[in-house]
């Protein structure tokens, strides 16, 4: 049996002023060394079309490639709680087929929550799947899903408008009974005026400080996506270096006839 967190374990955080560690994981080995060190929240993110699947963004993602990804992180952890990352056209429809696709996740990828992105325009959304006992993650501000609308991975929030329709939305995502809020892409006070006006816990990315936890795709903190290199990223790591020294020293090794050793080889 997993002793895996639960949302009420996160929400405790917020109250507690413990800081909340979210990264995404796609795979087994990842999932696995992040639960190891003591990750608090694994998000199956979409962004695996982006950093996996190598789609120029996130909307491609189908179903079925948010269940294999999500089974695959099932296996390998065992305390953080995992959410699942409901793709671009499954809860957009109606809300019948976003009830299917959440429960999907739970029940066939053995998610423990799902995220959808939006605000007020998704909150009835939002309750009907919180309504079958599914725990709803929100995501608001810079929405991936909303790159064709928003002209392109840009800030969202920084004219008044714009911010205030956000703290409309962060409202109504909570009203609607999401367990917690990602705040993607918005300038550092609107994100603290949000955190402070919410019960739940916001995850910020690329929304300053003062959020109540913080989420980065692995592939970015570990330099293993060349692709993008957003302002709010730090690396913590060069895999990509890493790799690729390893596999110029194999293909030497092949070439030279050094690989495969005499240790290597059955007598
Ligand atoms: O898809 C994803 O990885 C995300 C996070 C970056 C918040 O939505």
């Amino acid at each position: 049996m997993k002793n895996t967190k639960t949302v009420l374990d996160i929400q405790r955080m917020k109250v507690e002023g413990e800081k909340i560690a979210v990264l995404t994981a796609y795979d087994y080995p990842f999932a696995r060394l992040m639960d190891l060190a003591g990750i608090d929240i694994i998000l199956v993110g979409d962004s695996v079309g982006s950093v996996v699947s190598g789609y120029d963004n996130t909307l491609p993602v189908t179903m079925d490639e948010m269940i294999y990804h999500t089974r695959a992180v099932i296996r390998g952890s065992s305390s953080a709680l995992v959410v699942a990352d409901m793709p671009f056209l499954s809860y957009q429809i109606d809300i019948v087929e976003a009830r299917r696709n959440a429960g999907r996740l739970i029940k066939e990828a053995g998610a423990q929550a799902v995220k959808l992105e939006g605000g007020e325009n998704v909150a009835a959304t939002i309750r009907a799947i919180v309504d079958m006992d599914v725990p709803v993650m929100g995501h608001i501000g810079l929405t991936p899903q909303s790159i064709h609308r928003m002209g392109g991975y840009k800030v969202q929030g920084k004219e008044d408008a714009q911010a205030r329709q956000l703290l409309a939305d962060a409202r109504a995502v909570e009203a609607a009974g999401a367990f917690a809020l990602v705040l993607e892409g918005i300038p550092a006070p609107l994100a603290q005026t949000i955190t402070a006006g919410l019960r739940i816990p916001t995850i910020g990315i690329g929304a300053g400080v003062h959020c109540d936890g913080q989420v980065l795709v692995i592939h970015d903190i570990l330099g293993l996506c060349e692709k993008y290199s957003p302002k709010f990223v730090k690396r913590y790591a060069d895999v990509s270096g890493t790799i690729g020294r390893g596999i110029a020293d194999y293909i030497r090794e092949v070439k030279g006839g050094a690989f495969p050793g005499e240790e290597h080889s059955f007598k």
